[in-house]
């Protein structure tokens, strides 16, 4: 497994890493995660995403990761989303402080490694939302920060504020990585952020199943799209993008190796600190950590990048 440095920091992530969105979502899930995490730590993972807004997954990936010591497991959770009513949402100081305490009690954990500001807040100003990062990270609350999808623009500001009064940093930028969306902004805007020291974590690495080829011929029962309520999220699900999954399959047969495989062991070579995987089964996992021992000839590299080469970044997701 290769380990990177979180951005300009002292955090040493794995590049696999494992996520808990609508897999881990309910407390009467499978319990496949325990026998999941086990696998993982085995294969050198140490990196665990999950949000507030998950449902019931900071309290399954609290307990699955309870097996490990806590010195050996990076934890990432995200602040953002809630209710309608006031103050339950947003990146005010009030939802900041309850939001983390309330995570804090749910992964049953003293301090979070990192804290995601999961979107940007048109309606708090963003010195109030820095301050309090600043004075959760005195108080030993989380030890580093970092957000999801905000724009350039955005990310200025807040180091701009960060300069002027000496706060902290981000380190990490999480957004959608796969081989439909790159980057918002592409190679210039990874650039951006290398310059400023902020790693990049990438998600939904497969694009929430489309690029495993699975949904080829059919909508298999027990897949993420064959639930009504997690299909909504599954935006790649078109019948053109599933064709260009098809067109891989010549590749992987090279390779002697799944078509899941193929996508993982292309993004794994890429200039990039964390990639964030979902997997419902153990088997899922096992077949995608073998990716990691594929080594690609820069010819089918070129072959994969000229067969995604129409897809654009998508703001709107
Ligand atoms: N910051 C943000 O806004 C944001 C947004 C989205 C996600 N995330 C993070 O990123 C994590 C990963 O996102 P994701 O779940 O979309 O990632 P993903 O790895 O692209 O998709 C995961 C899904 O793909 C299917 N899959 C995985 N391995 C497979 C295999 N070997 N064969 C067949 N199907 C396979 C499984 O779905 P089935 O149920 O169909 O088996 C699995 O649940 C989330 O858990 C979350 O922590 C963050």
């Amino acid at each position: 497994m290769i380990y990177n440095a979180l951005g300009n920091s002292g955090l040493i992530v794995s590049k696999f890493s494992l996520g808990t969105w609508l897999n881990f979502d309910s407390m009467n899930s499978s319990g496949s995660e325990s026998t999941l995490f086990k696998n993982a730590f085995n294969e050198g993972i140490n990196f665990f995403d999950t949000a507030d807004s998950y449902g019931d997954a900071e309290i399954v990936l609290g307990k699955a990761l309870k097996k490990f010591p806590r010195k050996d497991v990076v934890v990432s959770t995200k602040v953002f989303f809630g209710s309608d009513f006031p103050n339950r949402s947003g990146l005010g100081k009030k939802h900041l402080i309850h939001s983390v305490e309330e995570s804090l009690k749910r992964l049953n954990m003293e301090m979070l490694d990192l804290l995601y500001l999961h979107r940007f807040d048109n309606n708090t100003p963003l010195e109030e939302t820095l301050l309090t990062i600043n004075q959760l990270i005195s108080q030993g609350k989380i030890l580093y920060w970092g957000v999801s999808r905000w724009s350039k623009i955005q990310l200025e500001q807040a180091i701009e504020i960060c300069d002027r009064f000496q706060y902290p940093k981000p380190i990490a930028y999480q957004d959608v990585y796969n081989l439909f969306n790159y980057t918002s902004g592409g190679e210039e805007f990874v650039g951006y952020l290398k310059k400023n020291g902020i790693g990049l974590v990438g998600y939904s690495p497969l694009a929430r199943g489309v690029l495993t080829n699975k949904y080829k011929n059919t909508i298999p029962i027990n897949s993420r799209a064959a639930n009504d309520d997690y299909a909504k999220f599954m935006y790649d699900l078109t019948e053109e993008k599933i064709k260009s999954v098809q067109l891989l399959e010549p590749l992987s047969k090279k390779y002697k190796c799944t078509v899941a495989q193929l996508v993982t062991s292309y993004l794994y070579s890429k200039n990039i600190e964390s990639l964030v995987f979902g997997f419902s089964y153990v088997s899922q996992f096992q077949e995608i950590i073998k990716s990691k021992d594929i080594t690609l000839e820069s010819e089918s590299i070129n072959e994969i990048k000229n067969i995604f080469k129409n897809y654009n970044y998508d703001k709107s997701l």
